[in-house]
């Protein structure tokens, strides 16, 4: 199965790193934004799913002209509906109007005895973080797709999320709630990461290959961090780093709309973008050498070389017949709706997730069937009742699924010996095919390390890490993401190295990696901070999914109705992974109990036992 297959794993419990003591609310100013007015610092890649408009109000650019107009200058604004900030409970968190500011609200938070306000949207896709997860040790994360952010300060504990919530000093006064704020910053709803940078020390290099999630994590952390040095970054992608999650759920083709940060954003960070392809490493030399015939030099290097879709070595799949595709790029995209543009039968071979979402985006237009090894879809890792929840949905949008198949070859039409014409089970069946798409798995893309004598590669070609993502048996040299295959403690976890295929878990991995590299380059020593893997999918509906099911024995399911479910993964007492739809925020509720160690055990959860009442 393409994305989420192999061995998925999470970890477990840690106070944030980045947990600060709290800060006295009144000392607190948001930080300017860094973007001139003009630069679109986010990207237009939002929601494919539809939201209410007000729902995203601001999130798409940074600092649109449309705000040019608004107050640049610190004022006081009355909150309405709210006269004390005492009728807050500990961790209680509410969402209210800012007087004068058309549409502008703001979060208000209350932690331990003091109340913080923030924006209340998340700045991955703009979720109402209203309806998120408070923790003690100060974090508040996103109900979506696991957000992290820091209460005190508003600052990104961990990923999907690009920017920092503003931060606004709060008070009362003769009854009524107030904060100080720019009117920009409420309209904006979100703070740039402080990346400018002029390098200081330039006999210090990160070399990163690869520019996607993984990349994200680490080239932006490091600016945050005041990394001195160079950053260079080698991607053999043409675009900047784009929201590959979007690619199967509505096969967006113009890289425009899904690129996370500007050119300009890497201008002003200092990072050197290179397109190119990196065909080996001299880690003795320390040097990548490239295609294009380029020798780089690094004082520390970065893997983030992500995947490759697997192919099928049966008749007509080995490079025979044409409009046989996979997806991973972009460009994968563009020649999957230039393909399917004037043809009906679309073929998806594996009901994976990359598989299912594609078949899903593809069905309003054409046949789509979905053909499958298990008896449901995702069977092996979501066990058969969850993944007929999948089929069901898809079902509803005119999907067939051809389940417990195997296929046997594929053939051309009688009127050209090109292309593909049919997909041929080893049953017999024979399905019209005038495109076929493989969602049958990936594998590590470390190809340039093959025969390099200085690493050995495990078996599945990933590169085995510690707990900061430091490549073992090399000196200054990290891999992440796809390719990193990391010591798990999650939940079920004993350390043993897993290879999970997530964008959270990429980023989180590049955040990680960053801060070895800058805590190395000051000789401090850290503590790895953990963080549980979140997954998504869009399955006709949202499906959100966290921890490492890599080993479960059973599955206890509650569902709600509507297609609402919540599925525990247990080992033996342990539940090592909760897969949900419909009911937010449980996923996210259930990832903090995971990272804190307070998650319910199998025969509480069996006895009714509800994640929303624990405190974490
Ligand atoms: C279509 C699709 C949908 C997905 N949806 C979801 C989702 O909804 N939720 C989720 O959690 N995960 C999802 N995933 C998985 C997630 O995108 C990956 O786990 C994540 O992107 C991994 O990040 P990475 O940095 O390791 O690799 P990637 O993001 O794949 O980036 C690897 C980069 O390395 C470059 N590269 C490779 N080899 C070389 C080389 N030799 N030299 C130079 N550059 C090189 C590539 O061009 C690419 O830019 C999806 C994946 C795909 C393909
Ligand atoms: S919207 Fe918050 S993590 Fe995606």
């Amino acid at each position: 199965m393409l994305q989420f297959r192999g061995q998925l794993r999470p970890l477990q419990s840690s106070r944030c790193a980045s947990s600060k003591p709290l800060r006295c609310i009144s000392s607190y100013i948001p930080r300017s934004l860094p973007f001139p007015a003009s630069v679109s610092a986010f990207p237009s890649a939002f929601p494919f799913f539809s939201l209410p408009v007000r729902q995203f109000p601001l999130y798409h650019r940074s600092h649109s002209p449309k705000y040019l107009s608004t107050s640049t200058t610190m004022t006081e604004y009355k909150l309405k509906g709210i006269s004390s900030l005492s009728t807050l409970g500990s961790l209680e968190k509410i969402e209210v109007d800012v007087e004068g500011v058309e549409e502008g609200r703001v979060l208000l938070v209350k932690l331990d005895d003091k109340v913080h306000a923030l924006s209340p949207r998340c700045t991955h896709y703009g979720a109402p973080m209203k309806n998120g997860v408070v923790t003690g040790d100060g974090r508040i994360t996103c109900p979506w797709h696991g957000a992290c952010f820091n209460v005190s300060t508003g600052d990104v504990e961990d990923a999907p999320a690009p920017n920092a919530l503003n931060k606004y000093e709060v008070f009362e006064r003769d009854g009524a709630v107030y904060i100080n704020a720019k009117e920009e910053d409420i309209k904006f709803g979100q703070r740039n990461p402080v990346v400018k940078c002029s390098v200081s020390k330039s006999d210090e290099k990160v070399v990163v290959v690869g520019g996607g999630s993984g990349t994200l994590g680490v080239l932006q952390a490091l600016r945050e961090l005041k990394y001195p040095g160079q950053i260079t970054m080698i991607s053999k992608e043409p675009d900047l780093i784009i929201d590959r999650t979007k690619l199967s759920k509505a096969l967006i083709s113009d890289p425009s709309k899904i690129q996370w940060r500007p050119r300009e954003w890497y201008e002003s960070a200092a990072i050197e973008t290179l397109t190119d392809e990196v065909t080996a490493v001299d880690f003795k030399g320390r040097t990548v050498s490239t295609k294009s015939g380029k020798n780089i030099s690094y004082t520390k290097l970065v893997l983030a070389t992500g995947g490759i879709p697997r192919t099928l070595p049966l008749p007509g799949f080995k490079g025979e017949l044409s409009n046989i595709f996979t997806l991973r790029t972009i460009q994968d995209v563009q020649s999957i709706l230039s393909a399917a543009s004037n043809k009906k039968n679309i073929v998806v071979i594996g009901s994976s997730f990359i598989g299912m979402e594609v078949g899903n985006a593809l069905s309003k237009d054409h046949n789509v069937t979905i053909v499958g090894m298990e008896s449901a879809p995702m069977e092996r890792v979501m066990g058969a009742k969850v993944g007929r929840i999948f089929q069901s949905n898809l079902s509803k949008n005119g999907i067939t699924f051809k389940l417990s198949a195997s296929v046997s070859h594929a053939s051309p039409p009688s009127t050209s010996s090109s292309e593909v014409g049919t997909v041929h089970l080893k049953d017999g069946t024979a399905l019209p095919a005038d495109l076929v798409i493989l969602g049958v798995g990936v594998r590590p893309a470390t190809d340039y390390l093959t025969n390099n004598t200085s690493i050995t590669l495990e078996k599945d070609g990933s590169i085995a890490t510690d707990e900061h993502f430091s490549v073992r048996g090399l000196d200054s040299v990290f891999a992440i993401g796809d390719i990193a295959t990391y010591p798990y403690h999650g939940p079920g976890g004993d350390g043993s190295g897993v290879r999970i295929e997530h964008w959270n878990v990429a980023q989180n991995a590049g955040r990680a990696a960053a801060r070895a590299i800058v805590h190395a380059q000051r000789g401090v020593s850290i503590k790895a901070k953990r963080f549980i893997p979140v997954f998504w999918s869009a399955l006709g509906a949202q499906l959100r999914y966290c921890g490492y099911a890599g080993s479960f024995d059973d599955v206890v399911l509650r569902e709600q109705g509507e297609g609402k479910f919540v599925a525990f993964y247990t080992s033996g007492e342990t539940v090592v992974a909760v897969a949900t739809m419909g009911v937010d925020p449980v996923m996210s509720q259930s990832a903090e109990l995971m990272r804190v160690g307070k998650m319910l055990g199998k025969k509480e959860i069996i006895a009714g036992g509800d994640v929303l009442s624990v405190r974490v």
